[in-house]
């Protein structure tokens, strides 16, 4: 089977997923979207309303906010992937807990080895911790990181950059960064 099939074939396996609590009180799984080829991948914290309710990953006023930070650096959203640490929304969009962080890890971790990206860049705390266990994003935006053979880039959730706009300013001098490794 091809990779993208088995990236399709995962996909519905998230979409029916029911190994936590959270597939009790989503409306849709959130697997992700993009290329099954893609160089770059994004991954965020967790599925908001508009995510749960469509099933698509940043399609909210985070996703806004993405694309046009993306446009900038003259990247497209059907360029990239886009994904999320948990595949499914929290109630109230919480933080989410580890244990959902452990169940869901997996996905991720499939989606990494079938997409193969050059790049994985981590959107926020949680992306960041999840991964490389707590670091301050403040600490750590804005630097590439290299584990297990896969390189990664840190920076800010679109949804901290929204409500600050020191953030939003850090967020596209990371993005500036992250273009000039593209070319
Ligand atoms: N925030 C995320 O981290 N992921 C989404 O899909 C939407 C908002």
């Amino acid at each position: 089977m091809t990779n993208c099939k088995q990236l399709e074939k995962l996909h519905e396996t998230i979409r029916y997923c029911t190994l936590c609590p959270l597939h009790e009180t989503r409306t849709n799984a959130v697997p992700g979207e993009g290329p099954c080829n893609a160089s770059v991948m994004f991954v965020g914290e967790a599925p908001g309303a508009e995510e749960d309710e469509t099933g698509r990953p940043f399609v909210g006023r985070s996703g806004e906010l993405l694309v046009s930070l993306l446009e900038e650096i003259e990247l497209a959203r059907d360029d990239i992937f886009i994904t999320s640490i948990l595949k499914s929304r929290p109630p109230k969009n919480r933080t989410p807990k580890k244990v959902e962080i452990n169940v869901c890890r997996p996905y991720l971790e499939q989606q990494i080895e079938l997409i193969k990206p050059r790049v994985i860049v981590l959107l926020g705390g949680v992306a960041i911790s999840s991964l490389f266990g707590p670091r301050k994003v403040s600490e750590s935006h804005g630097r590439f990181v290299e584990s297990d053979s896969q390189r990664y880039f840190m920076t800010y959730h679109p949804a901290a950059a929204l409500r600050f706009p020191k953030i939003k300013i850090a967020m596209r001098e990371d993005f500036k960064i992250l273009s000039q490794d593209l070319v």
